[in-house]
């Protein structure tokens, strides 16, 4: 077995129950087991389905008009690891020890092994082992092995789909808040089988839970000195309202191979090897087939902040999806990437009641964290004012576009977003004069940046903007026809080029770099000397107002449109890049990728280098110090983005692949697999040069290193 393609838990240095509940969670797109400890019923563990939430009223000390009305947040179903086991007094072996974790990336097996001891202090070894099927996504194996250690005797061992209801209390605004209304009806099928279903009180969502034995769920057993008893256990996950066909019952193994089967062909399209760091090499795999399984592969759900592999940020989806998660999908598996645009599609008549709700009277604003497409973010200055969702949308619909070449998909989901979304700009925008000149601006509006809100002219929004109308402009010319029936007019067409060439883009001449916003560099420098370590991250230790009135960064904003769009000088590039690192604090896990990714571009090798090792092993070494919230799932992708656009130097322009070697000088050498144009392509980097393979597909024209080159 590839020794790349496994982690194990005396390998990290965090060894906090919750936080490895995070990291040997597994999931399948619409559902997600937690790693909790079988016997201690954790209050952390648990069952995480992906688009299940409950709303509740948003409560404001004072409210004002247009407000988020309702929370929506995901909630936790009962754990499939929870089993009872106890000796021949009914006594539970209730006392446990970890002592040994581990997950299998080629086959997607966690297998945990416990010393459990009674209350006289007698010993069985408990060792479980879990998989879900990934394309069939209902169901989940566990098998359960008991050995003795030195208890022999009778052991009964009961399995049930227990109910947890307390949860973790907490001030912390990235956690999650607890639900109380779900109703239970459970239905005893058979000894071997029961059925759970569960209906949220407020949203009316309902679905079905079972589990199956197989044999029966309470059970006895003889355990000898050198016995081993092998139980085995299926869950089932309904669709959110929908029942369960428990007819066809798969048995562990065959859930095994499914799971094996996809992940060996997952690999094969989407392989990165680093040769020369096995530590980086293990964790961009983990982060993949942890993005992976957190993503909702169905068009009606997307991709939670924090995955499938926690509560945190109440399972909402962000701008996360499109600028750091779907670039992966759509170079490797645009299937996927074809869903998470689906999904955008699907909310897109409740963007349009929002932006109505903000007074724009055209178009649609997509909801800043949302499951339903609703607004669910009660902050509304680092919520519904990062506008630049409608952008980043755009962005990666043509990013699709660009890679895949999928005309039709465009023509039939992406046109209508992308259409709405440039109204919504032209809308909300208007004109100004700037230095003598009518520019077109947009006002109140916050960036990327979190620490920074409610500024006139973002340049990263108003850089975004200008792209969704240029967009706009670009598939009305091209799909005349259909844009008609959106009701686009030739005057709306042109509107939408004049305003996109008209857009104010802040810069300053004295510092010769792009201006984060209009008032950005009248303000003073965070007092950066004088606030100590344990502050950060700043938004838990200083009111919001007290970061605004600064010039202090969160994360990338600028720099991540310089990233995108890659149009200014490689100089200007480089004085940005020393200016707002210089006020950036990363306290977002969604910074670093991008300073490396930049960094490689610029040449930066050791800076490139430095922070992609942070955000690579961004969870594996708890570096947020939140992980056992959840993964940080955008990073995960932001790994996978630092890899082929910073040191692969992959990127389109103007239809075409190009590829830039920007290797690190600590690795021997890189090899990915990427998708373009129906193709599986190969590429291999090393110090000497930039091999390009076609795995899979015609030959294809591709610029490498500044040369046009074709490749077979
Ligand atoms: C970041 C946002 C991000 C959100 C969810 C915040 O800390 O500032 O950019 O969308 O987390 O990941």
């Amino acid at each position: 077995m590839d020794n790349n393609k496994t982690i194990s838990a005396n390998e990290l240095s965090n060894n906090n129950p919750s936080y490895l509940e995070t990291i040997f969670s597994i999931a399948n797109g619409h559902f997600g087991v937690r790693a909790s400890n079988p016997v201690e019923k954790s209050v952390t563990g648990g069952t995480i389905v992906n688009g299940f939430y409950e709303t509740s009223a948003i409560t404001y000390g004072e409210k004002a008009y247009g407000y988020a009305e309702n929370n929506q947040t995901i909630v936790k179903l009962p754990d499939f690891r929870t089993i009872t086991i106890c000796d021949d007094s009914k006594n539970e072996f209730s006392k446990s020890e970890l002592k040994d974790e581990s997950l299998n990336m080629d086959n997607g097996v966690v297998k945990s092994v416990y010393k459990l001891s009674n209350k006289d202090n007698q010993s069985i070894e408990l060792t479980l082992e879990i998989a879900l099927q990934q394309l069939n996504n209902q169901v989940v194996g566990l098998r359960y092995e008991i050995k003795s250690i030195d208890y022999v005797g009778k052991i009964t061992v009961v399995k049930h789909l227990d109910i947890v209801n307390e949860s973790e209390v907490t001030d912390d605004p990235r956690k999650s808040r607890t639900v109380n209304t779900l109703n239970y009806d459970k239905a005893q099928l058979s000894d071997s089988c029961e059925k759970l279903k569960v209906t949220t009180e407020v949203s009316k969502l309902f679905l079905n839970l079972a589990l199956c034995a197989k044999g029966s769920l309470e059970q006895s057993y003889d355990l000898g000195k050198s016995d081993s008893i092998t139980l085995d256990y299926v869950g089932f996950v309904s669709d959110i309202g929908e029942d369960l066909n428990l007819e066809d019952t798969p048995s562990f193994d065959d859930i095994v191979k499914e799971s094996s089967e996809f992940w060996q062909r997952f690999w094969k399209s989407s392989e990165v090897k680093i040769s020369g760091d096995d530590k980086l090499n293990q964790a961009i795999h983990y982060n993949l087939f942890q993005l992976t399984s957190s993503t909702g592969r169905d068009g009606r759900t997307n991709i939670p902040a924090k995955g499938l592999s926690g509560t945190g940020y109440e399972g909402h989806y962000f701008w996360d999806t499109e600028m750091y998660m779907s670039p992966f999908f759509a170079y490797t598996n645009p299937k996927i990437a074809q869903e998470l645009i689906k999904y955008r599609h699907s909310i897109l008549d409740a963007s349009k009641k929002r932006a109505r709700q903000l007074g724009v009277k055209e178009g649609a604003l997509y909801a800043w964290r949302t499951i339903n497409g609703e607004e669910a973010s009660a902050y509304y200055p680092a919520g519904t004012a990062q506008y630049h969702i409608d952008a980043d949308i755009s962005y990666a619909i043509n990013r699709y576009y660009d890679v895949t070449g999928d005309s039709d998909f465009i023509e039939k989901y992406g046109l209508e977003v992308i259409i709405e979304t440039a109204r919504f700009w032209k809308n909300f925008g208007s004109y100004s004069n700037v230095a003598g000149e009518k520019k077109f601006c947009f006002f109140d509006v916050t960036g990327p940046d979190e620490y920074t809100a409610i500024v006139n002219n973002n340049y990263y929004t108003n850089r975004m903007a200008k792209f969704n109308l240029e967009f706009a402009v670009k598939l009305i010319d091209e799909f005349p026809v259909k844009s008609e029936d959106f009701g686009v007019t030739k005057k709306e067409r042109d509107e939408f080029a004049k305003i996109a060439s008209d857009i104010y883009l802040p810069y300053d001449k004295k510092l010769g770099i792009n201006m984060q916003d209009d008032s950005a560099f009248e303000k003073p420098i965070w007092p950066f000397a004088d606030t100590p370590k344990e502050n950060y991250p700043l938004l838990l230790h200083y009111h919001p107002l007290a970061i605004y009135r600064y010039q202090v960064n969160k994360q990338a904003d600028t720099l991540l449109a310089d990233f995108l769009f890659d149009d200014i000088s490689k100089n200007q590039l480089t004085r940005e890049y020393d200016y707002y690192e210089k006020i950036t604090t990363h306290d977002s896990s969604l910074s670093r990728s991008i300073f490396s990714a930049l960094a490689a571009r610029i040449g930066l090798k050791k800076k490139a280098y430095s922070y992609f090792t942070d955000t690579v092993r961004t969870d594996l070494t708890d570096l947020q110090g939140n992980t056992d919230d959840g993964l940080h799932v955008a990073n995960l992708g932001g790994s996978w983005l630092t890899v082929v656009a910073g040191f692969g130097g992959i990127q389109v322009k103007d239809d075409t692949l190009e590829i830039t070697n920007n290797l690190p000088d600590e690795w021997n050498e890189l090899s990915v697999r990427i998708m373009f144009r129906g193709r599986l392509l190969e590429i291999t980097y090393s110090a000497k040069e930039t091999n390009v393979k076609v795995i899979e597909g015609k030959p294809l024209e591709i610029n490498i290193n500044g040369a046009k080159q074709l490749v077979k």
